[in-house]
């Protein structure tokens, strides 16, 4: 079923888990994610940035074949702007169909941040979608330093933040960032702080730059309290390492075939990690009848 992200992650909070949050930008990635939520019995997040949608992955082409596809299983499935900062962004996300919403004004001082995030909280509110936000500025991997913690979310700020804007969930930086780690980094996470964001907010908390930060990292944060949890870089890589070792093996492989053997191989991927998040086997499987996304 298409659905927002609110009643899913308040059920992931409720429960102690996460939900994957994907960035898709076609077909084979939207296949392989509804795919894997379906056989896991996971409600999922489909997410896209404004980058992704200008680059390749169009939203108004995007959003009605996922709501699609979506329609055609028993789990929840929800599409979710990823990062959008400028309003044209997220107001286009919305006439598109999305069912939820980002709005990044990390960047913004605090008043900013809450001014925008508030605006765009009511409006995806009034069309009965979800409102995503950040505080504390989540950053690039490549520029990682497990000793820059002055961008990390402060307690007291946030609960501020969410009383005033009544945003549904709340990115926190606690040491992940996006991208690529360099060679042989590994993040140094504050759970601390997590446990206590947690204990003061009582909401779902979302963690982005879900990729490299290791496994044993992405347990702990789901037990400290984090629900969603962004994943790109990791899922691409995986794609094109499957699309070279494919290529390979056999370099006069149809299009097609190509096309099928990276979507699997995502599938495992992404299986496997509902399965250590803690997402797997929590809704039902009744299909509805005569619908099949093969
Ligand atoms: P990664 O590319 O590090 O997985 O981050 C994804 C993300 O947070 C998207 O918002």
């Amino acid at each position: 079923m298409y659905a927002s992200m609110k009643e899913m992650l308040l059920h992931a909070h409720k429960n102690n888990y996460a939900v994957m949050a994907i960035n898709c930008v076609n077909m084979e990635q939207a296949k392989a994610i509804i795919q894997s939520a379906e056989e896991e019995r996971s409600a999922v997040i489909i997410n896209i940035s404004p980058r992704q949608m200008k680059a390749h992955g169009h939203g108004d082409i995007l959003a009605p074949m996922i709501r699609n596809m979506a329609e055609k299983v028993s789990v929840p499935v929800a599409f979710n702007l990823d990062h959008g900062t400028a309003m044209e962004d997220i107001v286009k996300a919305m006439q598109y169909g999305f069912s939820s919403v980002m709005i990044d004004a990390s960047g913004c001082d605090f008043e900013e941040n809450v001014r925008r995030t508030a605006l765009v909280a009511s409006l995806a509110h009034s069309q009965g979608r979800s409102c995503e936000a950040e505080l504390g500025h989540v950053g690039l991997a490549s520029q990682s330093d497990n000793d820059k913690v002055d961008l990390f979310t402060n307690v007291a700020q946030a609960k501020e933040f969410v009383e005033k804007t009544g945003c549904d969930c709340l990115a926190v930086a606690i040491g992940t960032a996006h991208g690529k780690y360099p060679e042989g980094f590994v993040p140094k996470l504050d759970f601390e702080r997590l446990r206590e964001l947690k204990e003061e907010l009582k909401m779902p908390l979302v963690l982005h730059g879900g990729s490299g930060a290791g496994e044993e990292n992405i347990r702990r944060v789901v037990a400290c309290g984090i629900n969603k949890i962004n994943v790109c870089t990791d899922l691409f890589r995986h794609a094109t390492n499957t699309a070279i070792q494919v290529l390979e093996k056999t370099p006069s492989i149809d299009y097609m075939d190509l096309c099928i053997e990276i979507q699997n191989a995502m599938k495992d991927f992404i299986k496997s990690y509902m399965r250590v998040i803690g997402s797997s086997g929590r809704y039902g499987f009744e299909k509805p009848e005569g619908q099949d996304l093969d």
